[in-house]
């Protein structure tokens, strides 16, 4: 080993420097094209089957749900590694849910149905899996406009969080829209729905957790609850005998 490999620090998972966010960001980019990517090689190779637009439906369709789902599963994760820095990816997995979404969405408008707008109008009402994704994706829309920090900063912390808590919303109609297509094997739909409940009790669990935290410090703080008669707490006698 070289001496300055010897003097060079160990990498601290936790607390990585700026330098070594940005080319993670860089190389989740590129990580996050690849689908994309793969599905415009195998258009180009004549490589995605019989039906190559049911194929890039399915595919951009299946990333719009993963994507969505690995959005919602970085706070958790952040939470339960203490590894802080993932927050700084959150946006950008968030607009790749948005930019798979949007293609998933043109492939149907551009490739399905040649940009008739009376087919699509009649599809989005009378069939409840396109009512479904269509609503979601609309759904999406303000909040990939509203992903930036001048925005959050114009709506205000609290605005916008309670804007972009419709995500889980979003990700149940996606889960709905997936379970209503499928005609037969409904494994996938499920173990994604599995995942989205999973995620969603996280969140139900950790804000509990919050919340008995803070009600401890406040006793910590204010003494146990009882009535104060002249700053002296008179505890309240237990109902049970
Ligand atoms: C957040 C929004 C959306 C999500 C998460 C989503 C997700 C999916 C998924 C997972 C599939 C199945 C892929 C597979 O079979 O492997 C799918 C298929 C499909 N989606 Fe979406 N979708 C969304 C929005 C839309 C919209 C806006 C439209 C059209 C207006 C649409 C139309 C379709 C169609 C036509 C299929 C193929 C149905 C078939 O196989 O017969 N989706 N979508």
């Amino acid at each position: 080993m070289t001496t300055t490999a010897l003097n060079r620090p160990a990498m601290n998972v936790r607390n990585l420097t700026a330098p070594q966010i940005s080319t993670l960001k860089a190389l989740l980019f590129l990580l996050c094209l690849m689908p994309a990517g793969l599905l415009v090689k195998g258009f180009f190779d004549d490589a995605l089957g019989a039906n190559p637009i049911e194929a890039i439906t399915h595919a951009t369709g299946e990333w719009t749900l993963r994507f969505l789902l690995i959005t919602l599963a970085v706070t958790p994760l952040r939470k339960l590694t203490h590894w802080h820095w993932l927050i700084r990816l959150r946006r950008m997995l968030g607009l790749f849910t948005f930019f798979y979404a949007l293609l998933h969405f043109l492939t149907y408008v551009v490739l399905d149905q040649f940009f008739d707008g009376a087919a699509i109008v009649l599809d989005v009402l009378k069939r409840p899996y396109i009512t479904v994704g269509f609503s979601a994706f609309v759904l999406l829309i303000p909040l990939a406009v509203t992903s930036t920090n001048a925005m959050v900063r114009r709506l205000g912390g609290r605005r916008w969080q309670a804007l972009h808590r419709s995500v889980y919303g979003i990700a149940i109609l996606g889960v709905m829209h997936y379970w209503w297509l499928v005609k037969s094997d409904l494994t996938q739909p499920i173990l994604y729905g599995l995942v989205l409940a999973a995620l969603l009790g996280f969140r139900v669990w950790w804000r509990n957790e919050e919340r008995k935290a803070q009600l401890a410090g406040k006793f910590a703080m204010e003494g146990p609850p009882g009535v104060k008669i002249n700053q002296r707490i008179i505890p309240i006698k237990s109902q049970t005998p």
